[in-house]
């Protein structure tokens, strides 16, 4: 039977256009719904025009949770994929997707993770470091950020003429090529 999935992003978008388009044809998994914290979000342009559902909530509703739950349970979603959402998921969204909800983020966790630290700022400080890799990790979501089970982590070099973006477009297409099909193989496991 297939899976309804949700993605929960806050700014541009990419990888969510990315899943969207992996599972235009999937008869296991199918993108029920982009849900996003902030109005000016072009996720919601993407969401519009590869006809996807798509809904706005504001900062009381994501911080009191009741109404993005009865979404969810509204629109049949199975599990929650996070794509850069840059927000707290609240306690209640947690209990009720245990298991079910990842994130994507853009080094090797648990190095350059926690509060704060997303996007640009990650590459940033991953190159200010002087790392030599970096990488993404996909893991299950949990109350504290960059915390939960580690599903799994991808490398790629860090170069020593690298300036933030050209490591964003490296990390990036590691995204691409990755999320989608961990989340294909977690949700054919679970039947
Ligand atoms: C992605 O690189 C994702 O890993 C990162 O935000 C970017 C979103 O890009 N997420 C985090 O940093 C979470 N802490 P996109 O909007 O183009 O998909």
């Amino acid at each position: 039977m297939s899976k309804n999935i949700a993605i929960f992003a806050s700014g541009n978008g990419t990888n969510a256009e990315n899943i969207i388009r992996y599972f235009q044809n999937s008869e296991l998994v199918n993108v029920e719904l982009v849900l996003t914290n902030r109005e000016s979000a072009f996720v919601l342009e993407r969401a519009r025009s590869l006809n996807v559902p798509f809904a706005c909530m504001g900062k009381a509703e994501w911080m009191d949770g009741t109404a993005v739950l009865s979404l969810l349970e509204n629109r049949g979603i199975d599990f929650i994929v996070l794509a850069g959402f840059l927000a707290r998921v609240p306690d209640c969204i947690l209990h009720a997707y245990p298991n079910k909800m990842i994130n994507i983020h853009p080094s090797l966790l648990p190095k350059f993770g926690g509060k704060g630290m997303y996007g640009d700022r990650v590459h940033e400080a991953v190159i200010a470091a002087g790392e030599k890799e970096s990488g993404i990790t996909i893991h299950y979501t949990n109350e504290h950020y960059d915390e939960g089970a580690i599903i799994c982590q991808v490398k790629c070099p860090v170069l020593p003429e690298d300036t933030p973006d050209d490591l964003a477009h490296r990390i990036h297409a590691l995204e691409y090529d990755t999320y989608p099909k961990v989340i294909e193989k977690l949700l054919e496991s679970e039947g």
